[in-house]
C-alpha cells in the first residue's frame, strides 16, 4: 500500500495527527502495536488516574464531608475491584472512541510494531500472525512517545515496586505506601492511594515539590497537602530497596549526604519522570538525530535531520503532556497538507488532577526573575471567593503575573477545586495578548470560583474588592 502519510504510535500525538491530515486529504496509516489505540494517556496514564482521583475523591468525600453538610450516610465501604472495574470501563469507552474516530476518517490501521527502513518506508510486524508488511509512504511521523524512567538499582516488577501502571491496578491498598518523585505521577497517584486508606510517603531529591511549577505554588500546595497526611522527605534519595522480607526496606539518605534512613513499605512508586521512547524503531539504521536524553531532534516544524520524516508528542523535546501532542499533532498535519500549523509553546497549561487542583500556564516567578523581566503580581485567595466559602473548599489562592511595563499577562497560577477548567480563561486571554485590566474588566458570573481570577487580576493593580 502506498500513503502521503504513516504514523507509528496511536497515543495523543499520532491519533490526532492521523485525524487531521484525512481530514484534509491526505491518504493516512497508522501502525500502533500496544493492540488498543490511545497509547499512554489512554490506556495507562491520564484516563485510568482521572478516573481513580475521581472515585476516590468521592469516597473520601463521602467519609469525611457528607455529614458536615447534613449527609447521613453510613462509613463508605472500599469494593476496590469494583472501583478498579470502574476505571477499565472508563478506559475501554475512550479507547474504542479513538478507534471508531480513526474509523471513521477512513485512517488504515496497523496493529503492530514499526520500523522505519529509511525515508518513505515503514515496516510492520503485524501483531496478529507476526507477518512482515513493508507501506510506502511519502512521509512518516514518529509517535511513539515515552516511557518510566527506571531508577538505577531499583527494579520495577510492577508488583511491589510498581511504575504508574502498576499503581493504577493495585489489588489491595497498601498500609505503606512510598512514592519516590514528588513530581505530578507521585501527587496524583500518591493522592488516589491516601485517600482510600494507604499511609503515604514521598521521597523527593530535590528540596521542593512539583519541580517547573510556580515555587510559591508548590510551597502553599505542600502545606495543603501536609493537612491531608501526606508525610514528605525532601531533599532524600533512595539509594536502594530490599525485597528480601515481608515488608520492604527503602534506605533513603540526605541528597547532600549524611546519614541513611530505612523506610518500612508495603508498595514503592518509582515516578521520577518518563524518557522518550524509540526502541527497535530503526532510527540509527535510519540516521534519524537524537539528543542526549534519547529525544528525536526536530526543527520548529516537527521535521528530523531525514526528509521526510517527522516527530511529535513525548519523544521530541518540550513538557510531557498529552494537549502538547495533540496540538503537534494538530500543527504537523496541516503543515503537511500545504497550510500554517503552529503550536505556541508559551501557552501551554499543566494541571495537577489532586484536590484541589493546581493549574499553571505561562511564566513563572521564578523564570521572570531568572530572565530578569519586571513583573507585578495580583494574588487572591479562595478564603474570599464566595462559592468557595460556601461550599467550605477555600484552601488555595489564584494568582496572575503580568509585564510590569505592559501589564501584559505573562502567567496564571491556581490551586483550588477545579483549577484544571478554570486555567483556561487565563490561556485564552493569554493567546490574545490581553492585559491584568482586560481580565479585571471582564464580566464573571457570581457566584462562581472563576470571580477569584477576575479578582486576583483586579489585584495586580491592588483594587481587589473582597480582600
Ligand atoms: P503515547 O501516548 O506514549 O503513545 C505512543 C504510542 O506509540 C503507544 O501506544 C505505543 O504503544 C506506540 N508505539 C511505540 N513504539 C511503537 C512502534 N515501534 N510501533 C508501533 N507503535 C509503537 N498528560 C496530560 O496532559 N494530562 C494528564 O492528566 C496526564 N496524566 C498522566 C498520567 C500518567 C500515569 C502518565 C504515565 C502520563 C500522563 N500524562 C498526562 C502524559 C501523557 O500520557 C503523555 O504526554 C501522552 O500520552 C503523550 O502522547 P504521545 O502520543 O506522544 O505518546
Ligand atoms: P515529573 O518530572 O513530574 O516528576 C519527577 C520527580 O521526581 C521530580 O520532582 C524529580 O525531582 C524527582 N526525582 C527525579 N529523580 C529522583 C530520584 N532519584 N529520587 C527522588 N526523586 C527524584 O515526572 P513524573 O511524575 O514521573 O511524571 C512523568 C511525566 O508524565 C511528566 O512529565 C508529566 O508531565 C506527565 N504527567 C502529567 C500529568 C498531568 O498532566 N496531570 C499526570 C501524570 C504525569
Amino acid at each position: 500500500m502506498s500513503y502521503d502519510l504513516t504514523i507509528i504510535g496511536t497515543g495523543p500525538g499520532g491519533y490526532v495527527c492521523a485525524i487531521r491530515a484525512a481530514q484534509l486529504g491526505l491518504k493516512v496509516a497508522v501502525v500502533e502495536k500496544r493492540g488498543t489505540h490511545g497509547g499512554t494517556c489512554l490506556n495507562v496514564g491520564c484516563i485510568p488516574s482521572k478516573a481513580l482521583l475521581y472515585a476516590s475523591e468521592l469516597f473520601e468525600e463521602a467519609g469525611h464531608k457528607f455529614g458536615e453538610m447534613g449527609i447521613g450516610v453510613p462509613a463508605p465501604k472500599l469494593d476496590l475491584p469494583a472501583m478498579l472495574a470502574f476505571k477499565d470501563r472508563g478506559v475501554d469507552g475512550n479507547v474504542k472512541g479513538v478507534e471508531f474516530l480513526l474509523k471513521k476518517n477512513k485512517v488504515d490501521v496497523y496493529m503492530g510494531a514499526g520500523k522505519i527502513l529509511g525515508a518513505g518506508k515503514v515496516e510492520v510486524t503485524l501483531n496478529a500472525d507476526g507477518k512482515v508488511e513493508v507501506l510506502d509512504t511519502k512521509n512518516i511521523v514518529i509517535a511513539t512517545g515515552s516511557d518510566v524512567a527506571p531508577l538505577p538499582g531499583v527494579a520495577i516488577d510492577e508488583q511491589r515496586i510498581v511504575s504508574s501502571t502498576g499503581a493504577l491496578k493495585l489489588p489491595k491498598v497498601p498500609g505503606k505506601l512510598v512514592v519516590v518523585g514528588a513530581g505530578v505521577i507521585g501527587l496524583e497517584l500518591g493522592s488516589v492511594w491516601r485517600r482510600l486508606g494507604a499511609q503515604v510517603t514521598v521521597v523527593e531529591f530535590l528540596d521542593r515539590i512539583l519541580p517547573g511549577m510556580d515555587s510559591d505554588v508548590a510551597k502553599s500546595f505542600q502545606r495543603i497537602l501536609d493537612k491531608q497526611g501526606f508525610a514528605f522527605k525532601l531533599g532524600t534519595k533512595v539509594t536502594g530497596v530490599d525485597t528480601s522480607g515481608k515488608t520492604l526496606k527503602v534506605s533513603v539518605e540526605p541528597a547532600a549526604g549524611g546519614a541513611a534512613e530505612v523506610l518500612e513499605a508495603d508498595v514503592v512508586l518509582v515516578a521520577i519522570g518518563r524518557i522518550p521512547y524509540t526502541a527497535g524503531l530503526g532510527l540509527e539504521e535510519a540516521g534519524v538525530a537524537k539528543d542526549a536524553r534519547g529525544r528525536v531532534v526536530t526543527d520548529h516544524h516537527f521535521a528530523t535531520n531525514v526528509p521526510g520524516i517527522y516527530a511529535i508528542g513525548d519523544v521530541i523535546v518540550g513538557p510531557m503532556l498529552a494537549h502538547k501532542a495533540e496540538d503537534e499533532g494538530v500543527a504537523l498535519a496541516e503543515l503537511l497538507a500545504g497550510k500554517a500549523g503552529h503550536v505556541n509553546y508559551d501557552v501551554i497549561p499543566g494541571v495537577v488532577y489532586t484536590f484541589p487542583e493546581v493549574a499553571s500556564v505561562g511564566k513563572t516567578e521564578d523564570d521572570l526573575k531568572a530572565a530578569g523581566i519586571a513583573y507585578k503580581v495580583g494574588k487572591f485567595p479562595f478564603t474570599a471567593n464566595g462559592r468557595t466559602k460556601v461550599n467550605n473548599t477555600t484552601d488555595g489562592f489564584v494568582k496572575i503575573i503580568a509585564d510590569a511595563a505592559t501589564d501584559k499577562v505573562l502567567g496564571a497560577h491556581i490551586i483550588g477545586p477545579e483549577a484544571g477548567e478554570m486555567i483556561h480563561e487565563c490561556a485564552v486571554l493569554m493567546e490574545f495578548g490581553g492585559s491584568s485590566e482586560d481580565l479585571a474588566r471582564t464580566c464573571h458570573a457570581h457566584p462562581t470560583r472563576s470571580e477569584a481570577v477576575k479578582e486576583a487580576a483586579m489585584a495586580v493593580e491592588k483594587r481587589a474588592i473582597h480582600m
